[in-house]
């Protein structure tokens, strides 16, 4: 069973339904990784690989993730990344997962899809059963390869359909609107698989209209820029479409400031059905609880808010409506017990 209590006390349930497994790779793993499968890096030195995870943008960022992958090769290798994420996530109060991968990449660096498959397959079973985390994968059609490669990459996951939930859409935002998408989005629906897509991270808010309303997406992944357009803002509180927003990553990619100046409590204010995410947690500083704590101190949210974004992390994943119900009451449990004593 996942704990209840944490190292500073006791931890608050929460869904994680932003977070891209390729993002985990910690530098510990990936000089591991890359000496198992003989992968040559340009320096080995943990310290020095951290200190590169400085980024002026999402595209310097995904320069520097694309050219770690190449240590992922085989199905161990695949398993030890999500079981790692896993026994993290445990830890960090996390009962559902909905963890994003982008098989483009891997099968580009010549990995059969039957390993990335696998090894992520048995470490959510293994997730399951030994730090009782509910887990299901979406895949992502990287953007900017474009639209006929999301439809390749669709055909060649589909022998594996009992394995994924979802797709998704994902890497550089701008110059690659959603609208390229419809088709390919149109025959994941026909496959009975849900539609997720990142939008409003970089890309304006007209990336996130586009989501709604050419992909039938239905979350939006980021959406941060949603709130420089009231009318989408409207629409978004009115169809309680979720928000998965991702503090750290923000911050990290300068798609905002400062933690100080993120929009996350106009967004709550507003009445946007947000959660909590960590995105790429190995390169932006912090898993789900470090967002959660980072928000809490920073922007100052209360019991009630930290408890608002858990709730919803849980209206919006794509679990059986019974286990969402068991959460949240999790969730009041963990409210009730932590609210300060009355009088
Ligand atoms: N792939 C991994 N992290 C991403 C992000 N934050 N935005 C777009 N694509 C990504
Ligand atoms: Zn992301």
């Amino acid at each position: 069973m996942p704990p209840t209590d944490g190292p500073f006390g006791p931890v608050m349930p929460t869904a994680e339904l932003h977070i891209h497994i390729e993002g985990t790779l910690e530098p510990e793993m990936l000089v591991r990784l890359a000496a198992r499968n003989g992968v040559t890096l340009p320096t080995t030195d943990i310290g020095e690989l951290r200190s590169r995870y400085r980024f002026a943008d999402l595209q310097s960022f995904l320069d520097l993730y694309y050219a770690n992958l190449p240590v992922l090769r085989t199905e161990a290798d695949f398993y030890d990344l999500g079981r790692a994420y896993l026994e993290r996530a445990a830890v960090a109060g996390v009962r559902r997962a909905e963890i994003f991968f982008d098989p483009q990449t891997h099968m580009a660096n010549g990995v059969p899809l039957a390993a990335v498959f696998g090894g992520l397959s048995a470490a959510l079973a293994d997730g399951a059963a030994r730090d009782g985390v509910s887990a299901d994968l979406i895949l992502c059609f990287l953007r900017d390869l474009g639209a006929g490669a999301a439809e390749e990459t669709l055909a060649a996951a589909l022998p594996f359909r009992e394995h994924f939930i979802g797709v998704g859409l994902d890497s550089a935002e701008v110059g690659h609107p959603p609208s390229l998408f419809r088709d390919v989005f149109g025959r994941a629906a026909a496959e009975r698989l849900r539609l997720v897509a990142h939008a409003g991270e970089e890309g304006g808010p007209e990336y996130v209209w586009e989501a709604l309303d050419e992909l039938a997406a239905e979350r939006i992944d980021h959406g941060i820029r949603a709130m420089e357009d009231p009318r989408l803002v409207g629409r978004l509180r009115d169809e309680q479409i979720p928000l998965t927003v991702c503090p750290l990553s923000n911050v990290a990619l300068r798609v905002v400031d400062a933690l100080e100046a993120h929009m996350l409590p106009a967004m709550l204010e507003a009445g946007l059905r947000v959660c909590l995410n960590s995105d790429d947690p190995a390169y932006f500083g912090g898993y789900i609880d470090d967002n959660l704590e980072a928000v809490r101190r920073e922007l100052g949210l209360s019991d009630a808010q930290m408890a608002t974004l858990a709730r919803n992390s849980f209206d919006a994943c794509f679990a059986p409506d019974d286990a969402k119900e068991r959460w949240k009451a999790e969730v009041d449990d963990y409210a009730a017990r932590n609210a300060p004593a009355a009088g």
